[in-house]
């Protein structure tokens, strides 16, 4: 019977079956893509809605809620994940925790505190430490030997990280000690420092590639990387929290980790034992100042019961610990005025708005400048010049404009019209364009627009691009004003006296650059490509075409849907690709840089390593190549056989799996092949099938 109850119940069920849902999701994208969708508080709130829903129907229990287990940073499959650089594959041994990985309740306030401790047994001694933003990591030691290096994961299970971590050079591979349990566990935190991050970023930024949001993101994505000497090279850090085993030695969390300190493990010096919420209260406004100056990212701090006796008794939720809880910095948050708004053009005629702010302090930097994305952004905020806007500076480093002050509709400023963007671009006069389906505006007189040139030169001569020594954004200007540098082919006609006559540039700085113009002449086509600078084509991406398309020459002939045939290649790409090529000022400029001598193909060297397999398709097949081709060389087509495991013959016989035949056919061969029973392969069947 349908009664009154049910109908009144109903909504709700809706609503908790919504938020698991929405909680589930927020959860992916933030531990798998890497990508926050929702605020730690409003991530916070749904969950303790959730948990209330859950209470009021336990007939509507499910062990898979998100109620029920943390989140997951497992690698798995997912039908909407993008296949960035870092992402799409699975090549790490996932492995069971010895003892499951745990989250922490979040407090905010005094009274969230007051409530925990109240819960505690009395005179309990609270450990403070710094809660450290980045990524849980847990250490194995058998014998002394780290031996796995395991992500959260589930919570259940992680991945075994343990070539990447070895390159952290705090973590120790090795604890030469006798008085050590054969079997012990250290819990910690993977960071990327500021520093580290803010260089990588710059870096990122230079190649057109997607920035990190945070240093969080950025050691994530950096500790699932496949090749450990990047990982070195980005330079992560990592602080230990939680010792775990048998017969380990101390009785309190505290004696632990100095125990761990003792035996060389990175303990954060930050720690201290509580008896009181205001000794507790003191300690976060003491860190929410000071860890403005902490080399790495710290987003609250956690309380710890230190008697370890007490902890067991206390025990644990599905989901947490009861014997500790993190209390969470506020975001800083600062209203100021938007005195203006201005444009940048960048390297490919975006134009991106650009708030320039009254100065305000927000953790620990001045902040006078916020990115405002594109027109979309600032209509949804309905923010004008002269407004005064909210600027956060939460776990991101760049700071975000999140709204405007409530009673600004009273301002001069918001009498008129509202917010228009500009017609035409800022820096040439062009009119924009915005393609459909895109946020953004776009300038597109890629030849004649200043910014545009010259980024298209500084991102040529970037390191890895042409890496071309001595040739910064300072001169690279200085050069485009006085008229020497129009394109990137003119590069490779500056002659000595042109660059040593230029103010602040001597003899010594012009040799110095034209070494490294000389030197350029060396970088192998995939770099080549990528320095072009075609919409899109980022160093991956140019480094797969060019094993494919081994010169400019069979490039340029390639069509988008021959291009899309290479992994990671879209058809946006492959546009963008087309399109260069149908330009007759590129095909000018690529004239100029072969004539200049640059590597506009696969050297022979590299056409042989290519064969460091791409695939086994043809795993024990032996292919003749006959004929004339129209999509790639012959010598491509060998290559392109060796990379898929395949061997290249040069005369048919009964062996011969199939010939790879192209036009003309030599009469000789088409005959044998005929009378052997070979069969013939076009060449699109051919590249389907290495597809
Ligand atoms: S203790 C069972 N101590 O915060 C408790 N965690 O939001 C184990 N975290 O998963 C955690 N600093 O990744 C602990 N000093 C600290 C921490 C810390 C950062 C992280 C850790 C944990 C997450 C919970």
């Amino acid at each position: 019977m349908m009664d009154l109850f049910s109908q009144i119940e109903e909504p709700e069920r809706e609503e908790l079956k919504d938020l698991r849902k929405e909680l589930e999701e927020a959860n992916y994208k933030y531990y798998v893509l890497n990508m926050p969708t929702l605020s730690d508080r409003e991530f916070d709130e749904k969950m303790h809605r959730l948990q209330d829903l859950e209470a009021m129907y336990p007939d509507m229990f499910d062990p898979k809620s998100p109620t029920q287990h943390v989140g997951s940073d497992l690698e798995k499959p997912h039908p909407t994940s993008p296949q960035g650089e870092e992402k799409g594959r699975k090549a790490f041994e996932t492995v069971r925790h010895k003892y499951p990985m745990l989250s922490l309740a979040n407090s905010y306030s005094r009274e969230e505190i007051e409530d925990w401790v109240r819960k505690l047994p009395s005179g309990v001694e609270i450990v403070c430490e710094l809660k450290f933003d980045g990524l849980s990591i847990s250490l194995w030691y058998e014998h002394g030997q780290l031996v796995r290096a395991l992500t959260r994961g589930d919570g259940v299970q992680g991945d075994d990280v343990i070539a990447n971590i070895k390159t952290i050079p705090s973590i120790p591979w090795r604890i030469e000690r006798t008085d050590i349990p054969d079997f012990f566990e250290l819990r910690g935190e993977v960071l990327l420092p500021w520093e580290r991050f803010e260089a990588l970023n710059k870096e990122r930024e230079e190649q057109e590639e997607p920035l990190f949001a945070n240093p969080r993101n950025a050691a994530s994505g950096t500790l699932k990387l496949q090749d450990p000497r990047e990982v070195a090279r980005r330079g992560l850090t990592a602080y230990l929290y939680y010792m775990l085993g048998e017969n380990l030695p101390g009785k309190t969390h505290y004696e632990r980790l100095a125990t761990a300190r003792e035996w060389g493990f990175n303990i954060s010096d930050a720690i201290k034992v509580c008896h009181s919420v205001d000794e507790v209260m003191a300690y976060i406004a003491y860190w929410d100042t000071e860890r403005k100056n902490l080399p790495v990212a710290t987003d609250g701090i956690v309380l710890k019961v230190n008697n370890l006796a007490q902890q067991e008794e206390l025990g644990y939720t599905a989901k947490t610990p009861r014997w500790a809880i993190a209390y969470k910095f506020p975001a800083e948050k600062q209203l100021t005025l938007l005195k203006e708004i201005t444009y940048q053009v960048g390297r490919t005629g975006v134009v991106t708005p650009v708030a320039n702010l009254e100065p305000i302090q927000l953790s620990g930097t001045i902040v006078q400048r916020a990115t405002l994305h594109n027109e979309d952004f600032i209509k949804s905020l309905d923010i004008r010049p002269g407004d005064r806007v909210w600027v956060e500076k939460g776990g991101e480093i760049i700071p975000k404009i999140v709204g405007r002050d409530n009673p600004t509709p009273t301002l001069p400023s918001r009498e008129g019209e509202g917010f228009t963007f500009p017609t035409v671009c800022p820096e040439c006069g062009t009119p924009l364009v915005r393609v459909e389906g895109e946020a953004a505006w776009r300038c597109p007189n890629e030849a004649g627009c200043p910014p545009q040139i010259k980024g298209k030169i500084e991102h040529f001569v970037s390191r890895k691009a042409m890496n071309i020594d001595g040739l910064g954004e300072e001169t690279i200007d200085l050069l485009y004003r006085q008229g020497l540098l129009h394109n990137i082919a003119d590069i490779y006609d500056l002659k000595l006296e042109d660059i040593a006559a230029q103010e602040r540039l001597g003899d010594k700085s012009a040799q110095n650059i034209l070494a490294g113009i000389e030197a350029s002449k060396q970088v192998p086509w995939a770099r080549v490509l990528f320095a072009l600078g075609i919409r899109m084509v980022g160093e991956t991406t140019a480094k797969k075409i060019a094993r494919v398309y081994t010169s400019i020459d069979s490039l340029q002939w390639a069509t988008a849907e021959q291009l899309c045939a290479i992994e990671d290649v879209g058809p946006q790409i492959a546009e963008n690709i087309v399109k260069y090529f149908e330009d007759i000022r590129n095909l000018e400029i690529l004239d100029r840089l072969r004539k200049a001598g640059l590597q506009m193909a696969l050297s022979e060297d590299e056409i042989s390593n290519l064969n460091s397999q791409i695939s086994n398709v043809l795993q024990g097949l032996s292919i003749v190549i006959s004929g004339t081709f129209s999509h790639h060389s012959r010598e491509e087509y060998k290559a392109m056989i060796e990379a898929h495991g395949g061997k290249n013959v040069g005369s048919v016989s009964k062996k011969t799996s199939f010939i790879l035949a192209g036009e003309n056919m030599g009469p000789e061969k088409l005959k044998k092949a005929e009378a052997l029973g070979v069969k013939l392969m076009t060449e699109d069947e051919f590249l389907e099938m290495i597809k």
